[in-house]
Formats: C-alpha cells, structure tokens, sequence
C-alpha cells in the first residue's frame, strides 16, 4: 500500500505518520509529500525523513483542474492507494474526490461537524464549550465533512489556555491519524470502488 501526504504548513502530523511508517505501526510505503508551499516547514521534514517531495504551486497552473490534472499524473505514477490530507489549505475539486472517493483522509482539530473551519481550536477554545477534540474522516464534496473514522473528544478544563489546548489536541491528533491509517491498511473500513 503506497500512501502520499499533502500538507501546506509546519506538518507536525505528517512526522507523526512518517514515524509510525518507520517503526512499521503503519505497514505502507509513505511515497511522497505532496505540498504547495515551497517555503513550508513540513518540507524540511520531509527531506529531513526522506521521503520525496513533490512541490506543486496552483499558481503556476491556469486552472484547478491543470492543476489537480498534474497532482493525479503524481498520485499515478506512484501508485498511491490512499493520500493523507494534514493541515493541506488547498480545497480539491468534486471530480477530484469522486475519483478518490474513501481514499482521501483528513484530520481535523475538533469534533465535526461542530467548529468547522480553519480556526477550529479557537473557535472551540473561546465559545466556552466544555469539550472539543479530534476528527479523522475521509473527505466528500463539501469542506470538513464526510463519513467519519475515528473521533476522540477532549475537555477544556478552566485551567486551559489556547496554547495548552492546542498542544492537547496535536498530541491527541498524532495518535488518532495512524490509528486511523491502520484501520484502513487492515481492510478495517468499508471502500467503495474508484470511480
Ligand atoms: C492540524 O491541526 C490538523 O488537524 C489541521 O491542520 C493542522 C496541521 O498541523 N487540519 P500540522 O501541519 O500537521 O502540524
């Protein structure tokens, strides 16, 4: 099984999955990080764990679909069973998803469908609520939505401030991805077909 990552940012779940690639609590092949910001630090990580680096900038492409068009001759030529979306800020067309349909996971920091959003932890953390957490789905046509994989919640404690919240839910985050990766490499979770 050959997994890509795509990833825009500092990519902390993306060593997280590089990791338990490499300890073989993920039985795949981490192929390739797929990422649009050369400037990136998840694309230090990747060199730093060897894993090749496709640096793909929508700007450099007339079209989303030029541009997804070259993703998936990428995703092809590396044989890529399932992509791992961890904090990737680009959203992928319809077409995109229905010819990956239930082979593209995202990790979201809180409980969907509540506190939707970029924003997530900080929306959760100042609205008072007493619980937020953890999200791995795979993706559909509509933004932070779709069959849910594995969700663990949190509680904000009075004590709580936006940074320790934040550093709960990351550490939480690095567990619940690869658990969720291998209930998929275990056949664990039901797939449909590729359109
Ligand atoms: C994570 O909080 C993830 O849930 C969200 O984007 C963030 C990415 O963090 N989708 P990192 O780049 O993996 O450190």
């Amino acid at each position: 099984m050959n997994l890509a990552v795509f990833a825009s940012g500092r990519g902390s779940n993306f060593s997280a999955i590089a990791r338990a690639v490499k300890n073989n609590q993920i039985k795949a092949k981490l192929k390739v990080l797929v990422c649009d910001k050369p400037l990136a630090p998840v694309v230090k990580r990747a060199q730093r764990a060897g894993v090749r680096v496709v640096l793909v900038s929508r700007k450099d492409f007339a079209s989303r679909k030029d541009f997804e068009s070259a993703v998936i001759q990428r995703l092809r030529e590396y044989k890529i069973d399932l992509i791992l979306l961890a904090g990737f800020m680009l959203l992928l067309s319809p077409d995109f998803v229905r010819r990956y349909r239930n082979r593209i996971m995202n990790i979201h920091p809180s409980l969907l469908p509540a506190f939707k959003g970029a924003q997530a932890i900080k929306d959760a953390f100042v609205s008072g609520a007493d619980y937020t957490g953890v999200t791995v789905h795979f993706i559909d046509e509509q933004v932070d939505h779709g069959p849910v994989i594995l969700q663990q919640k949190i509680k904000i404690s009075r004590r709580d401030t936006l940074a320790s919240l934040e550093k709960k839910i990351h550490s939480l985050e690095h567990k619940l991805y690869p658990q969720a990766i291998r209930l998929f490499i275990q056949g664990k979770l039901k797939l449909t077909r590729q359109a």
